[in-house]
């Protein structure tokens, strides 16, 4: 089985970035830790400051891989565009974000992503991406 990460704008400084909110861990140092811990599914990983970018990525997984988890960070409050491409593909799609964006300023709460979505997990820190695939696997041998 493959599983995307794929992750938005600024995410790519994770451990710097806001660590009150975000946590002080690096994403290349948590992915090592979640690829050990699911050796034998191959997780691939892409980020992009770029919308566009996320929306061709978001494309091209869904033709090699049987299921994406998603942290589209700030546009996942204005982007049509990738609210759009969920929608458009065929595998599902599990929203994640690190923080929990409902107890988090007013204009976080519009969301163009999580009713394209499978579902969404918010606010249980980087673990939500290991919740995000385990339900993957659970889907796929149930
Ligand atoms: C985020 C929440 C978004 O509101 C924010 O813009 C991000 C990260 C999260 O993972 O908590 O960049 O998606």
């Amino acid at each position: 089985m493959k599983i995307a990460i794929i992750n938005g704008p600024n995410l790519n400084l994770l451990g710097q970035r806001e660590p009150g909110i975000y946590g002080q861990q690096s994403f290349d140092d948590y992915i090592r830790q979640l690829r050990a811990e699911f050796p034998d599914i191959e997780i691939t990983y892409f980020q992009s400051n770029v919308e566009g970018e996320l929306v061709t990525a978001l494309q091209e997984s869904s033709r090699t891989c049987q299921g994406i988890v998603l942290n589209p960070a700030a546009y996942t409050h204005t982007s049509i565009a990738i609210g759009d491409a969920v929608a458009a593909i065929q595998i599902p799609v599990v929203e994640v974000h690190i923080s929990n964006v409902q107890a988090r300023e007013e204009f976080r709460k519009l969301n163009y992503v999580s009713a394209k979505a499978v579902g969404t997990i918010t606010g249980l820190g980087l673990k939500g991406y290991e919740l995000a695939i385990r339900w993957l696997l659970s889907k796929q041998h149930p």
